[in-house]
Order: C-alpha cells, then sequence, then structure tokens
C-alpha cells in the first residue's frame, strides 16, 4: 500500500517530499501539488505534460496474469530475486525497511515474490499502464502501485532505493543513478536471442534483437557500470495451446498481429509444446 513507501516518493513536477493527506485519498507535496489516490489503491505521478502512452492494455495485463500464474517463468522470478537478495544483503545491511523500485512492473508478480523473499523490505512498483497498476496495488501488501512514465523523472526523492528491478520493460539510466542508493544496484532481466524460438515461425511474431544487450550497456554509460558479466538463463517450457495464446497476448506481437490470425495460427499449433526461455540477467551500479 501506499503508506509503506510514501516516504521515499516524489513530486514528478520538483521532486519535493509527498505525504499522504485526507486517510491517504491524496499524496501532498511540500510545494503543494496535489495527487489523488485512485479507489484502487495506486497513485498517477506526472508532471504537467501527463504520460504520453498508455502501456500494456487490459486484455496484455490479463494475459501475462494467466501466463505468469502458472510457474512458467519461475526460473526468471528466482533468479531476480536472488540477486535483489544478493544486493540487500550487503547494501541494506542494517536498514530496517530497505527499498525496492521495479519499472515496467506489470502485474507485480515479480516484485511481490521478492518481498516475500526479503522480509521488512518494501516495493514501489512503477508502470505506465492503469490496468497494470491495478493488479500491482493488490499484488502484495508492501507494494505501493505508481503510475508514472520511466522515461520521464521517475517520482521519488534522491538516493532512496536499494536495488531497482527491471524484468522486459524499459530503462531510464540517468534517472535510476539518481534514485539508486550509492551502493545499491540495478538488476536488469531482458530477453536474448533464442528466447521463444519455438514460436517465432509458426506464429509470425517478433524474434528479439541481435545486440539489444550491447545496446543497453552502451545506453547505460556514463551512468552506471556493469557489476560483473551478464548471466544466462535458459531453460525449456511445456506449453499448452491455451498457455501459448497467454504468453503471445501478452507480448508486443498482440499489436503487430492481428488477434483473429493470432488465433488461427495458435490453433494449428500441436496441443502441447516446448518452447526455450531465454534471458540475460545484468547487474548493474553506479561507477
Ligand atoms: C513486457 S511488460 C513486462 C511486465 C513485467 N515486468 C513482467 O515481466 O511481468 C512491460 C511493462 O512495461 C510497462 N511500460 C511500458 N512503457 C513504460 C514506460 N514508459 N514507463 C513505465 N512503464 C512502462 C508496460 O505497461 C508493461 O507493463
Amino acid at each position: 500500500m501506499l503508506n509503506h513507501i510514501v516516504d521515499v516518493l516524489a513530486d514528478p513536477a520538483d521532486l519535493t517530499p509527498l505525504q499522504g493527506a485526507d486517510d491517504f485519498t491524496r499524496l501532498v507535496s511540500e510545494s503543494g501539488h496535489s495527487y489523488d489516490v485512485a479507489r484502487q489503491g495506486y497513485v498517477t505521478l506526472a508532471g504537467g505534460k501527463g504520460l504520453n502512452h498508455e502501456g500494456d492494455s487490459l486484455e496484455m495485463v490479463q494475459s501475462r496474469e494467466a501466463f505468469l500464474s502458472h510457474g512458467y517463468f519461475a526460473p526468471f522470478v528466482e533468479c531476480v530475486s536472488a540477486a535483489v537478495e544478493d544486493v540487500l544483503e550487503r547494501t541494506a545491511a542494517g536498514v530496517d525497511e530497505p527499498v525496492v523500485l521495479e519499472v515496467g512492473a506489470g502485474t507485480g508478480y515479480y516484485l511481490a515474490h521478492t518481498l516475500d523473499s526479503i522480509e521488512g523490505s518494501r516495493g514501489i512498483g512503477l508502470d505506465i499502464s492503469v490496468p497494470a497498476a491495478k493488479h500491482l496495488a493488490k499484488s502484495h501488501p508492501r507494494v505501493g502501485a505508481v503510475v508514472a512514465d520511466v522515461w520521464e523523472r521517475i517520482p521519488v526523492r534522491d538516493s532512496a532505493v536499494h536495488a531497482i528491478t527491471v524484468v522486459f520493460a524499459p530503462r531510464n539510466p540517468a534517472e535510476f543513478r539518481r534514485v539508486l542508493a550509492d551502493d545499491g544496484e540495478v538488476i536488469v532481466l531482458t530477453a536474448d536471442q533464442g528466447h521463444l524460438d519455438e514460436l517465432r515461425e509458426p506464429l509470425g511474431i517478433l524474434g528479439v534483437e541481435q545486440g539489444k544487450l550491447e545496446r543497453m550497456l552502451e545506453q547505460a554509460e556514463g551512468h552506471l557500470v556493469p557489476v560483473g558479466e551478464p548471466e544466462l538463463i535458459e531453460f525449456p517450457m511445456q506449453l499448452e495451446r491455451e498457455a501459448i495464446a497467454a504468453q503471445v497476448g501478452m507480448s508486443p506481437s498482440a499489436r503487430h498481429v492481428d488477434p483473429a490470425t493470432l488465433q488461427e495460427r495458435v490453433a494449428a499449433l500441436p496441443e502441447r509444446m516446448e518452447v526455450t526461455a531465454r534471458a540475460q540477467l545484468v547487474r548493474l551500479r553506479k561507477g
């Protein structure tokens, strides 16, 4: 809930501290700006121009929830939580309630698992999508859900966050550097070439571009430096057609191929298929 994390949030207009008002129906800043808390428990923290795009749609969020709830990505969630645990053991030793910021947090699947594994930790789930934020607000008692654009100023106080996690979601290295505690880390899980490869041709869906990881590291230059080498996480999944439909529905392919065509292509697949999951786990810190 927002009361767990309001002390690390900041006014998107000028970064002054925020606090709850009127029984937490609003957050107000020291400079006098006011942001309504939605009845579902999330708050939209956007500066003057508002938000430029909507992020994942309700259908994509529902597909994500359906797919992840079966645990097909368990090795991904385990490695992200383990990396955060490792960071917090060092950086937040002695801190009672360390803060994890998850950017592009979607349904909160990863963040909730991480908070469950780390006693006392609390989380900011940030996403630009309102349907995602509604899920996020319910994902864990110690998650505060914030609708915001990661490419703008992140509505979080300077050096307030001990770990930032980004799973298949956009990044803003300059802002990550600003909000990260001096010895904190950014943990990024990014799809690698070969991810879901068995589905690409039959479904005509997008592949992972070549050089994605290298580009990500280049973008971080001047703001963040890698900690060690990227770790490859690869495992096979046994997916039924329904799970494949959910996987496709939660990915950018949902926007690039007409839904009826996708449905026909999924129906033509075998009832059950082995599909590869493949991603790189990258850790970054302030240089
Ligand atoms: C591929 S999904 C990943 C969701 C979640 N991390 C997971 O793996 O289950 C990408 C997420 O990033 C969000 N997103 C896209 N652009 C964003 C932006 N500019 N700022 C914040 N979130 C954004 C989307 O709404 C979506 O929830």
